[in-house]
């Protein structure tokens, strides 16, 4: 009876354990003081930013996910980040936000994001959003107006707007700067160029339909 008690708290010890483990490791570093608002002007780089003096209520307010953005690019979707390097008052807080507006049949092309999880709530219209597991496994989803979604830390995801009217969703990170891959502009448009020769027998192409994506990607001048 005492060693199946021991065992059970043993047990119990383990699993504590595991979730403060993995609650730690899930999201930016907790906070020292109370504010520590980012001095973006400093080269003194911390896991963050330096804190600066000279502190006002600006440093913690941003307007521009007020009103739509302009979407007018290639992919038909525009994401307007409201992080620490918009809002200095984050730094240390470990959270931020976008606005992702739509076009119809825009698109979010496949991205992670490195430091964060993210929760997208709809704003307007309707969208198909997914993400893959490192099992290769797709989970995916119509969403629309009110409701929301959730993309794991780490894994690529995607939103597309299959409607005929614009959309818009907010997103949410538990990271004052999540940073974002997106998987076409990394492959095909990085500087410098990852060779050919990497892209062609990663994909089972030739390297004339890289060339092409690459063409397609490159930054315009
Ligand atoms: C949407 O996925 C975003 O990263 O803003
Ligand atoms: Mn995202």
């Amino acid at each position: 009876m005492a060693a199946a008690s021991a065992v059970m708290c043993r047990g119990i010890l383990v699993i504590m354990a595991v979730i403060m483990l993995t609650s730690k490791a899930s999201a930016d570093p907790d906070l020292l003081q109370d504010i520590c608002v980012a001095d973006l002007t400093s080269d003194v780089r911390l896991n963050g930013f330096a804190c600066k003096s000279n502190v006002t209520a600006e440093d913690f307010f941003f307007a521009g996910l007020a009103k739509p953005g302009v979407v007018n690019n290639s992919v038909g979707s525009l994401v307007n980040a409201a992080n620490v390097m918009r809002i200095p008052g984050l730094n240390t807080l470990g959270v931020s936000l976008s606005r992702v507006d739509y076009a119809p049949g825009g698109l979010n092309p496949p991205h992670t994001h490195p430091r964060a999880t993210e929760i997208v709530f709809v704003l307007e219209g309707e969208i198909d959003v997914g993400f893959i597991t490192t099992a290769n496994v797709l989970f995916s989803k119509t969403i629309k107006k009110g409701e929301v979604f959730v993309f794991p830390r780490g894994l690529v995801h995607f939103q597309r707007n299959n409607g005929k009217v614009a959309a818009a969703a907010i997103a949410a990170f538990n990271s004052q700067l999540p940073g974002t891959q997106s998987i076409a502009a990394t492959l095909f448009a990085a500087s410098p160029p990852v060779p050919d020769n990497v892209l062609t027998k990663a994909f089972q192409v030739g390297t004339k339909e890289i060339e092409k994506i690459k063409s397609k990607l490159a930054p315009k001048k």
